[in-house]
């Protein structure tokens, strides 16, 4: 047993921090406190801080510039060595940054020592996370901005077939497919605008802090936040070193980005449910039953729908870990790497399926405009109609609602009646009710902006056009 341990320390076992220590951790310890099997991920942004950080250091006279030489040229055969996949990780060494420090150290002797002068894992973790964070969003955003095109190129295509709109999930009014689509290019429109802003408290230099309370050498976070391309620095050194807001943050803007997919998920696995035939999905993005031999399964938005739930999940990981740490840093926040890369990439790949699946799907009109035709869809255009000729909304309500009950004792839609039949529940009903109740006429009525009629659609798509282009 591991923690039965008694073994002294001694050179194989012995840990950069075991100086203090009397007896080397159990093998069991050693894995549960490690992090390089998930952290090493990090290693590309570990290795620019280093060079950022080195680089001011020689600078402010506070080393060499042959340990500043000696430094370049070994982190960047340590960045080669990762990239072809032949550095060695080990978990004795515990995180990234451990790892690269000790291989740093033997390619250079004492230059790669002195690296870690002036600042403390707590606040070279922070950095670290902050850089791929940036990263991520920015890679996000993109890939948000590529589905919001497929949006639009498809409502385009759809400016005027008409659908009906759900309220309860019960046909309510006519509307354009088009229109419909171009409600998620607004929630992903909000979506970027959310991370745009995240990504300035993101992007703050939280290096020089050191361990907590900052350092005694003459050190300039200025410089270092100019050579990584920080907007700002880190004000407070015990706030930088502990606090994740900036991902908890990032992890609630994902959180709504998955929302917004998994909702059009929903309605996408409905819209294909034969009950409605509105659309289908390429084949691509589906899969059939090894029993049901008639199945074609929407297992793409179905899993996206599924996969929400574990990026809410992530989100209240973050909270709870950060909600009862003291100041500042705690081993807890080592905690926050894996749901985090697991957000980034659940996310990305969603967004990369999601814009090619929108550019596959197949659109049947006639089955939108049968459903819109079996919901008495105009029945509120008949009732404005009433209004404007002067009937009080409530009691046109009234009429409008026994002329429903009579189509479907007749077992027909509102817009089938003829006008005789309609006049019997009010004589101010004329012959121009007929474009009034034609699904068209309904939709191509609502010409204000934010309308479903397609001149509004037309607008909106260009709108949407101009701002993709100016963001
Ligand atoms: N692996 C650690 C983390 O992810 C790095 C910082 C460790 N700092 C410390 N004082 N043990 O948070």
């Amino acid at each position: 047993m591991g923690a039965m341990n008694n073994d002294p320390i001694t050179e194989h076992n012995k840990k950069t921090w075991s100086g203090r220590f009397s007896e080397p951790v159990s093998e069991l310890v050693e894995r549960y406190t490690a992090s390089v099997r998930f952290d090493q991920r990090l290693a590309e942004y570990d290795i620019q801080g280093s060079l950022a950080h080195a680089q001011m250091l020689s600078r402010q006279g506070i080393i060499s510039q042959d340990d500043l030489n000696a430094i370049q040229r070994g982190l960047s055969q340590i960045q080669d060595e990762i990239r072809d996949h032949r550095f060695v990780w080990q978990q004795e060494l515990e995180d990234v940054h451990l790892n690269i420090e000790k291989r740093l150290t033997a390619l250079i002797g004492d230059a790669g020592k002195r690296l870690h002068t002036a600042r403390s894992r707590n606040d070279q973790v922070a950095t670290d996370i902050r850089l791929y964070l940036r990263a991520a969003t920015d890679d996000i955003i993109s890939l948000l901005k590529a589905m919001q095109s497929a949006l639009i190129d498809l409502a385009e295509q759809h400016i005027t077939t008409v659908m009906p709109g759900f309220t309860h999930l019960q046909v309510a009014q006519p509307i354009s497919f088009g229109h419909h689509l171009m409600a998620y290019f607004e929630m992903l429109k909000r979506d970027i605008e959310r991370l745009i802003d995240c990504r300035k408290r993101i992007n703050q230099l939280p290096l020089g802090s050191a361990a907590l309370a900052g350092t005694s050498y003459p050190i300039n976070r200025e410089l270092v936040a100019e050579l990584l391309e920080f907007e700002g620095i880190c004000q407070n050194s015990l706030d930088a070193v502990s606090d994740r807001d900036f991902a908890i943050e990032f992890s609630a803007c994902a959180s709504l980005i998955m929302t917004h997919l998994s909702r059009l998920s929903e309605e996408l696995i409905l819209w294909m449910n034969p009950s409605f035939g509105f659309i289908q999905l390429a084949d691509r993005f589906c899969t059939g039953s090894s029993i049901m031999p008639q199945k074609k399964n929407p297992d793409v938005p179905e899993l996206v729908r599924g996969k929400t739930g574990r990026i809410h999940g992530h989100l209240v990981a973050l909270l709870t870990l950060m909600k009862a740490q003291p100041l500042a840093y705690n081993k807890d926040n080592q905690e926050d790497k894996e749901p985090l890369f697991d957000t980034v990439d659940t996310l990305t790949d969603t967004l990369r399926i999601y814009a090619d699946m929108l550019s596959g799907v197949q659109v049947n009109p006639q089955a939108m405009r049968r459903s819109v035709l079996r919901g008495h869809a105009t029945a509120t255009d008949l009732a404005d109609y009433l209004t404007k000729k002067g009937i009080p909304f409530r009691d046109a309500h009234e009429i409008v609602a026994k002329s429903v009950q009579y189509a479907e004792q007749k077992n027909c839609d509102l817009n089938d009646l003829e006008l005789k039949e309609l006049q019997q529940f009010s004589a101010l009903i004329e012959s121009d009710i007929v474009t009034v109740l034609t699904p068209e006429g309904s939709m191509e009525s609502r010409r204000h902006t934010g309308g479903t009629a397609p001149n509004q659609v037309q607008a909106a798509i260009r709108r949407a056009r101009h701002w993709l282009e100016l963001t």
